[in-house]
């Protein structure tokens, strides 16, 4: 009886990878790069379990290119990368890895507003450049983030962080989220509001929204209209929920006050793109989650997802139950786990 084979798309933390080598027959990428889409579809051919990242796209033509393919598990919380909807009508089962990164990456959001609002990058480089003459009165103002109104789009567990963040800084709370959530509210002192009104109100807005159909391109020219012109965006979820070419013009023509994005589209961005170079944006490589605790505990929980769908159980973190026990699930077993 043969190993269930479980391919790894990229170099990830070791600790995901000893788990699964424990019980498999482990190949994985070795290189910092994704693997193309037809490569990856060469690799995973014959694997009875994926460990995908965001930059692999999982559709359907992919997963009926590897026909025993049962357990898909993404190294990331945000799994728009994969056609659930295909995984699930196969009976494969989709895991994720929530809550392991949610602290780091709101620690990353709020360092972001903070960069932002007082414009540390610009003052790095006025030193690196050797323009530091004196100390100015007028050099580099920001903007008080203390006592500032925080809107935050999203309530989920890294929106709920970030609130928690801005609180320790005094700011004045508000959210946007097709789910209310009164007792988050309660504990937060956070106000539910229509975006419209967050728009208007907030002088930081960050986005923790998934990728959805409904998110897709929410930030475009008519919501910078309704922002206040020194408003800053903050985005550190998905590029495509803004719009890239209307925040270029709402950066250029001054609609808004600022950008601070960890996330972009497309991704990467070149050094010659007009985002990268516009003094009131801040662009960062998406490294939310990239502290090494939280890489290693998504790594983990990874492993852990493709092993309990290895067994046939559900995944510790599985975004499509209703997988379970259908499709290729219910065939009989050809490996030893
Ligand atoms: C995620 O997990 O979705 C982040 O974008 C990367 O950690």
């Amino acid at each position: 009886m043969r190993r269930p084979h479980v391919f790894i798309t990229r170099r990830i933390p070791e600790t995901g990878v000893r788990l699964l080598q424990a019980a498999c027959d482990v190949t994985a990428w070795d290189d910092d790069l994704p693997p193309s889409y037809d490569t990856l579809r060469a690799q995973a051919q014959d694997c009875d379990g994926l460990l995908a990242l965001l930059t692999d796209r999982i559709d359907a033509a992919l997963m009926d290119a590897c026909p025993r393919l049962r357990v898909v598990s993404n190294m990331a919380v945000g799994f728009d990368n994969i056609d659930i909807a295909a995984a699930t009508a196969r009976g494969i089962l989709v895991g994720n890895t929530p809550d392991v990164l949610t602290e780091a990456t709101a620690d990353l959001a709020f360092a972001l507003l903070l960069a932002a609002a007082r414009r540390i990058p610009e003052g790095v480089d006025v030193v690196r450049a050797d323009r530091w003459q004196t100390w100015g009165p007028l050099l580099l103002l920001g903007r008080d983030v203390h006592h500032a109104t925080l809107g935050i789009v999203g309530l989920g567990r890294i929106g709920q962080e970030m609130a928690r963040r801005a609180r320790g800084f005094s700011m004045r709370l508000l959210y946007a989220d097709p789910t209310r959530k009164p007792a988050v509210e309660a504990e937060l002192g956070i106000a539910h509001v229509p975006f419209e009104e967050l728009l208007r109100q907030s002088d930081f807005i960050s986005i923790h929204a998934p990728l959805t159909d409904g998110t897709r391109g929410l930030f475009g020219a008519q919501a910078f209209a309704q922002m206040k012109p020194a408003a800053i965006l903050i985005n550190t979820a998905r590029g495509p929920i803004v719009q890239t070419d209307a925040l270029i013009a709402a950066l250029r023509e001054g609609t808004i006050g600022g950008a601070a994005l960890d996330v972009t589209d497309p991704e990467p961005l070149r050094a010659d793109h007009p985002l990268v170079n516009l003094s009131n944006c801040i662009v960062v490589p998406h490294i939310g989650s990239a502290t090494m605790q939280a890489r290693g505990r998504m790594s983990e929980l990874a492993a852990r997802n493709i092993l309990a769908g290895l067994h046939g159980a559900l995944p510790p973190a599985c975004v499509n139950p209703s997988a379970a026990g259908t499709g290729r699930q219910a065939q009989p077993r050809d490996y030893e786990i």
